[in-house]
Order: structure tokens, then C-alpha cells, then sequence
């Protein structure tokens, strides 16, 4: 791989699920969760992701981690397509790309030791140097647990431990690119430094890259190289974390900053904008987020606006209208 090829290429993803109803179970529509995406990680860069509940963040990295499939678009991993890969090749691959859940108990089996969880992965994909327990007890002191947990179940250790077992599983395979979904937000304050600063160690010793998603502006922005601004399906801004959260331009990131802003807030809490997010069911035309902008024009009603984008940034409103790149210059006659 080249230095300046992406780590993780998403091209124009969508992922849809079928709803049915009746008693024939007739098909009715499509909950259109992740609508068109198109995104970039770099190596060792990690990548902010956020936006209301049921924007389609979850999906989002559910699709990456081969956990959903989607109906079309995408997913270059290391520059290879993951679709072109036979199942064996896309098992191996798998391995460089793992995903930690908000809930610790989505990404380990309560019928397994931790022993059993940190290395059945490993004897899986034939790496397992020296014992197991070994490597267990090494995998656990870079996640600053003892070695006595090798022989516990998860229901008995805390959230943070958990989350910590799980981020552990997680580095076994020596993964590129790490998917954290919220992985702090079901824990107490005083717990989710802890475990955002093990992120930030892990990330620096592996050279790992994460894909972080969160409605917790603070923690994404201290955590993010870039940040992408995801409504209803699609992302609608990405930039560096600094000039995103520093100067939005699309008047969706604009009233999620003032609903985080606005004195008196409780951190962490979900992200709460005036008026509802219309249904990934049944979309609106035009700009998704036309009803709730206070800056909304008639145009935005009727056509979805293109990418208006620089070097680093990228905004999808009408505000700003794409750049036109200048003409070819005239051939001498
Ligand atoms: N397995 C599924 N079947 C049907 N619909 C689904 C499924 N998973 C998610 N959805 C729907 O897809 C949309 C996006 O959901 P998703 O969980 O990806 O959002 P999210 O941004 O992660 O939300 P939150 O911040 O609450 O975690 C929602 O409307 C949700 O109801
Ligand atoms: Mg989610």
C-alpha cells in the first residue's frame, strides 16, 4: 500500500432494511439506514462519526465490520474490495478490521473465559505464539487487568473491565482499523476517562486507526483527526476535527454544536435537536434536514445538494454551491 492510499474506502454505501408487513408479509419499503456514503480512514488516523440516534452510525460500522450487507457501493480495505474476496481471503483479511460494541456484552460470549475469549481469535487464524495463557496475561497487562481475570467470566468484572476485555479481544489479532461504537457511553464519567485514555495508548503503541462513533461531541473531538457529520443516511459535512467543530458550515452541524454548547447541558447525554428527524423510511426530497433548517430555501426542498468541497473539506448544502474547477485552458488554434 502506498503511503497516501487510504486505509478504509467507502464508496456510495447504501445498506436498507427490508420492512414487512401483513400477514403475507408483503414487502413495503426499506429503512434506508445508510444511504449513499462515502468515506476515507487514513492509517493510524482515527475518524470522528457522529450525528443523532438512528442517523445510521451503527449500521454504518456494522457494514465495515462485515456485520451487515450491503445492497450496494463499496468497502476497499487495505485497497482490496471486500465483495471480490473469496471467504477464506475475506476471513483473512477480517482479522485487520476489528469492531467494539457500546454494550461490552455484544463483543463477548458470557459462556466463555477471558482466556477463552482473548485467544480462541488467535488459534483461529494459526498465531498463537507460545501458551495461551502467556499471551492471555499479555494481552490483559496492555489493557492494565491482572492475569488472574484469565480465569473469570465476563459478568464478573464492571463496565469499564468489560470494555477493557473487549478492547483487548480486539488488539489480539493485531488488527489496522479498529470500529468503536460508542464505547464509552454506557459507562460513568469518572470510568470513560480511563478507558478513552487506554484507547488513546493502544492507538499510539499499535498504530492503530479507529472509526469513533459517538454522540458525544467532546470526547469525538478529543479523540478525532476528522470528523464526519452523518443525517439521516448520508454523511452532510467532514473535516479536519478542529475547523468542523470550530467553524460548521451546515446548519445541521451548527445546532448540533449549539445543543451540545448550550450552558447547563449534562455531558454525555444523547443528541437532542429541535423537531423530530424525519423517517429512514420515507425520506423527504431534496435536503433531508430541510424541515428542521432554519436556513432552509426553496431549492432545498426539491433536489439533494452536491458536495461543495476543498482539499480537506466536504459539505453537502445548498448554501454553498460546489466549486466550479476552472476551464481547460484553449488549445492555440
Ligand atoms: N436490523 C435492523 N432492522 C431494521 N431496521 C434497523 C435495523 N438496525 C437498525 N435499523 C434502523 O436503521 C436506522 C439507523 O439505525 P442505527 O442503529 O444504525 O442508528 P444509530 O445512529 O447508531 O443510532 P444510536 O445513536 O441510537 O445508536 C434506524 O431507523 C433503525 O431503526
Ligand atoms: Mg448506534
Amino acid at each position: 500500500m502506498t503511503g497516501n492510499a487510504p486505509l478504509l474506502e467507502i464508496r456510495d454505501l447504501r445498506t436498507w432494511f427490508p420492512v414487512r408487513r401483513g400477514l403475507l408479509n408483503r414487502l413495503v419499503g426499506h429503512v434506508k439506514a445508510v444511504d449513499g456514503v462515502s468515506l476515507h480512514v487514513m492509517g493510524g488516523e482515527t475518524l470522528g462519526l457522529v450525528g443523532e440516534s438512528g442517523c445510521g452510525k451503527t449500521t454504518l460500522g456494522r457494514s465495515i465490520a462485515g456485520l451487515e450487507r450491503p445492497r450496494s457501493g463499496q468497502i476497499l480495505f487495505q485497497g482490496t474490495d471486500m465483495k471480490v474476496l473469496s471467504r477464506a481471503e475475506r476471513k483473512r483479511a477480517a482479522r485487520h478490521l476489528q469492531m467494539i460494541f457500546q454494550d461490552p456484552a455484544a463483543s463477548l460470549n458470557p459462556r466463555l473465559t477471558v482466556l477463552d475469549a482473548l485467544t480462541e481469535g488467535l488459534q483461529e487464524h494459526g498465531l498463537l505464539e507460545g501458551s495461551r495463557e502467556a499471551e492471555g496475561a499479555r494481552l490483559l497487562a496492555e489493557v492494565g487487568l491482572p492475569p488472574e481475570a484469565l480465569y473469570r467470566y465476563p459478568f464478573e468484572f464492571s463496565g469499564g473491565q468489560r470494555q477493557r476485555i473487549s478492547l483487548a479481544r480486539a488488539i489480539s489479532l493485531r488488527p489496522a482499523l479498529v470500529v468503536c461504537d460508542e464505547p464509552v457511553s454506557s459507562l460513568d464519567v469518572s470510568v470513560q476517562a480511563q478507558v478513552i485514555n487506554l484507547l488513546m495508548d493502544l492507538r499510539e503503541k499499535h498504530r492503530l486507526s479507529y472509526l469513533f462513533i459517538s454522540h458525544d461531541l467532546s470526547v469525538v473531538r478529543h479523540l478525532s483527526d476528522r470528523i464526519a457529520v452523518m443525517y439521516l443516511g448520508r454523511i452532510v459535512e467532514e473535516g479536519p476535527a478542529e475547523t468542523v467543530m470550530g467553524s460548521p458550515l451546515h446548519p445541521y452541524t451548527q445546532a448540533l454544536l449549539a445543543a451540545v454548547l448550550a450552558p447547563g447541558q449534562p455531558r454525555g447525554r444523547k443528541l437532542v435537536l429541535p423537531g423530530e428527524p424525519p423517517s429512514p423510511l420515507n425520506p423527504p426530497s431534496g435536503c433531508p434536514f430541510h424541515a428542521r433548517c432554519p436556513k432552509a430555501m426553496d431549492q432545498c426542498r426539491l433536489d439533494y445538494p452536491p458536495a461543495s468541497a476543498t482539499e480537506t473539506r466536504r459539505v453537502h448544502c445548498h448554501l454553498y454551491p460546489p466549486r466550479v474547477p476552472d476551464p481547460a485552458p484553449l488549445l492555440a488554434p
